[in-house]
């Protein structure tokens, strides 16, 4: 299967979709009185040297460090980060590199866009997650106490490079993790990428990655190109998250954290669920959806008596307005809703029906 670069444009934001794209992507990283890369000790290990070999004339003004993953996705690390640039006097004329996963495209483009009332940044995603999703569409920030994403900005880079050569060092779990996101585009509007995947599960997947992910891609600027600040369209992407974020959270909480894409994973078999008994849907064949995520995720485990636990973080969620639960919710696949205000009772029914089937 040929791996044709790509490149789709947000707005005025570049998009490079490539096998070895980095490569090409040079003119996006010139022009800075200083060049610094955000890293964790993950990225900063695997995908640095990767990054150097192809382009090895970008010279690094300094290694900005932080620690992996969601726990520290939160105020503390943004302070280190600011230090650490305040300490390598970068400017609003220096660039930051954003190279990693959700967590580092996150909170690294909050960190430019407010360092010095803002630097410009490039997000170079490493992970699948962040390549379909996280890297792309100007949402920024972090986590604050238990509540996630509740401090930043929508911020645009200057640019978004999406190789898949660095998904070479990523594990299984978290690769998987970003087949949930893809998932849910074939879920909410794309029916084409449903039927490459075929019913097939992701480890048999490899030969179509590359195709799945730009479809992703165009998937998601398709989206937040008509609607950037979610007053409407952008809100069908939270299909799964609304319970997803609170199991996020609630396991984050219990020192047994799972991945984003095993949270959203089991919040879309619950809004399944939902959406197979709400009046007027057509989601007459919700089994094909649950087979489908149970092929690839084993299930979350945890009991009834975590359910009000459950939903109290549900209910903090931005989601939530005015006490009451949003969703987005399938009429049938490809076909989703928006903004569906679900009761706390249906809400609750899904989850024992996630614990018990
Ligand atoms: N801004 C958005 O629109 C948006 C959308 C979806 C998710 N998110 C956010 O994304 C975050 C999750 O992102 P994630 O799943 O990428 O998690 P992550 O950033 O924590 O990365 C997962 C793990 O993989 C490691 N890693 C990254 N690249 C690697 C590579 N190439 N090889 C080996 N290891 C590598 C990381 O160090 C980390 O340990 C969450 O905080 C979520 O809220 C944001």
């Amino acid at each position: 299967m040929q791996k044709e670069p790509v490149l789709l444009n947000l707005k005025s934001v570049p998009h490079l979709v490539g096998e070895g794209i980095l490569k090409r992507a040079v003119s996006h990283f010139a022009g800075y009185s200083k060049v610094f890369v955000l890293v964790d000790e993950n990225t900063e290990r695997f995908c640095l040297p990767v990054f150097q070999d192809k382009l090895p004339d970008i010279h690094f003004a300094g290694l900005i460090r932080t620690k992996s993953g969601e726990s520290n996705k939160n105020m503390q690390s943004l302070s280190d980060i600011y230090e650490q640039l305040t300490h390598f006097k970068a400017g609003r004329d220096s660039l930051l590199i954003n190279l990693g996963g959700g967590v580092i495209t996150d909170m690294g483009g909050f960190a430019a866009a407010t360092f010095k009332r803002g630097m410009d940044f490039v997000n170079v995603p490493t992970t699948l997650l962040g390549q379909v999703d996280a890297a792309i569409g100007s949402k920024t920030g972090v986590d604050f106490k238990e509540y996630k994403n509740q401090v930043g900005l929508f911020a645009d880079a200057k640019a978004v490079i999406v190789d898949i050569d660095f998904l070479n060092t990523l594990d299984k779990r978290q690769l998987r993790s970003g087949f949930a996101e893809m998932l849910k585009y074939a879920f909410i509007m794309d029916v084409p990428l449903w039927e490459i995947m075929g019913n097939r599960p992701f480890d048999m997947l490899d030969s179509d990655l590359y195709r799945m992910v730009v479809r992703c891609v165009s998937d998601k600027i398709f989206i937040v190109e008509k609607d950037l600040r979610e007053s409407g369209m952008r809100k069908l992407l939270n299909f799964g998250h609304t319970v997803g974020h609170a199991l996020e959270t609630f396991f984050l909480k219990a020192d047994r954290p799972v991945t984003h894409g095993e949270a959203v994973a089991a919040g879309m078999i619950c809004a399944t669920r939902i959406s197979a008994r709400w009046p007027d849907f057509d989601c007459r064949s919700p089994e094909f959806i649950y087979e489908m995520i149970d092929r690839n995720f084993s299930r979350l485990v945890f009991s009834e008596e975590n359910l009000p636990e459950i939903m109290r973080l549900m209910q903090q969620d931005k989601k939530t307005k005015a006490g009451k639960l949003h969703f987005t919710l399938l009429k049938k696949i490809g076909n989703a809703m928006q903004d569906v205000v679900v009761p706390e009772e249906k809400v609750e029914e899904s989850l024992r029906f996630y614990l018990r089937n």
